[in-house]
């Protein structure tokens, strides 16, 4: 296969004060790796771009033991998916496809001892970076195996047409949950309850009170709410919760543009004494061992058609800074992934 001259790559040229924009990367191309023995060449295809990205850009750490910010100058992005180029490493041939850590550039080197192989016959390759990636991972084991969810109780879901909510109400709805979702403006609510079938929907866009919508929407209370947005989210629905409940907390859309002390806090916390509630952090690599088994069942859900993620493709690599800036003003729905092999 024909090299490109140079590996485009994106690094971190500033932290953001609040939402990213066109001048938090960078670009800071660099010669096209070769690969030693054992090692292989793979060309990136598809990168999505994904909000948990946001925290590492600044440097808010609270503690000693928060994560460390990335440096700047560091290469930017996480998961991709990409097609070998060159190999020496007779298990990997040139053409076959892989997903793998391999940041935002062109080209990487890399090995059998983190790369993923895969059929493209068999499932589309973004199916990596969405139900069988990060978003799918993510929904499966915060939902199931930090909240146990059982048949007939229910469960709201913040940010619920986004990637990680649109699968975490999906996999909820297909175990037996009264499901209800959150999600902004009417064509996003539209989607949740007509295309993804859950119960029913929030468009927290345009209620008052939030936690009084979910009470109406929950006369029952919530047993199990799986949060993508953050405190204010949370606060709102303490209220709600039935004797019980369980509080995944995923991700903190929301609050990752502003310094600790400007957050909103949480101070409905009476109600986890009253009402015996638990509220658990997920860090989705935490869970690995589970992973076989949350792959297998989504890729049976997904042949049945009860598990569907909905992906917008953007061409381009030099799309990937708005294409990231804008999963943080509402503009997108389930997975976005930009495809980088065309330009
Ligand atoms: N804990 C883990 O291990 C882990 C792993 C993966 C992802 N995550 C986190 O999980 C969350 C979901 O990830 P995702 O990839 O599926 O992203 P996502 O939910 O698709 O994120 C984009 C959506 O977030 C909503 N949003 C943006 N700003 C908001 C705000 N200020 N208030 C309320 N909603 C806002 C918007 O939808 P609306 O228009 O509906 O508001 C937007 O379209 C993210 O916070 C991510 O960081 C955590």
């Amino acid at each position: 296969m024909t090299l490109m001259k140079t590996n485009r790559r994106l690094v971190l040229a500033r932290r953001p004060d609040s939402l990213p924009d066109a001048s938090t990367f960078r670009r800071d191309d660099g010669a096209i790796p070769e690969p030693r023995e054992g090692e292989f060449l793979v060309r990136n295809v598809f990168l999505p771009v994904d909000p948990g990205m946001r925290p590492v850009l600044s440097d808010v750490r609270i503690g000693a033991d928060e994560f460390e910010p990335l440096a700047l100058g560091a290469l930017v992005g996480y998961l991709t998916v990409g097609q070998v180029v060159q190999s020496r490493d007779p298990a990997f041939a040139p053409g076959d496809w892989v997903t793998d850590i391999l940041f935002w550039q062109d080209y990487a080197v890399t090995t059998a001892l983190t790369a993923r192989k895969f059929d493209p016959q068999e499932l589309s390759p973004t199916t990596w970076l969405g139900i069988l990636g990060v978003p799918g991972l993510s929904a499966w084991t915060g939902l199931i195996t930090l909240a146990a969810p059982q048949p007939k109780e229910t469960l709201v879901v913040t940010s619920a047409a986004g990637a990680v909510g649109s699968l975490a109400g999906q996999i909820g709805r297909n175990l037996g949950c009264r499901v209800v979702g959150v999600a902004g403006g009417a064509a996003k609510c539209r989607f949740v309850k007509d295309e993804l079938g859950f119960d029913e929907v929030i468009d927290y866009r345009s209620v008052t009170d939030i936690g009084a919508a979910v009470r109406h929407a929950c006369p029952q209370g919530v047993d199990i709410l799986f949060d993508n947005v953050g405190n204010a989210m949370v606060d709102a629905m303490l209220p709600v919760m039935r004797r019980g409940g369980r509080i995944t907390l995923c991700g903190q859309i929301a609050d990752y543009h502003l310094p600790p002390a400007a957050r909103p806090g949480i101070k409905n916390t009476n109600r986890f004494i009253t009402h015996r509630l638990s509220m658990r952090g997920l860090f989705v690599y935490d869970h690995a061992a589970q992973f076989p088994q949350a792959l297998g069942q989504m890729t049976q859900w997904m042949r049945e058609k009860k598990l569907i993620l909905s992906e917008t493709i953007v061409p381009g690599f030099d799309q990937l800074p708005a294409a990231f800036a804008r999963l943080f003003t509402g503009e997108t729905m389930g997975r976005t992934i930009v495809r980088i092999d065309g330009d």
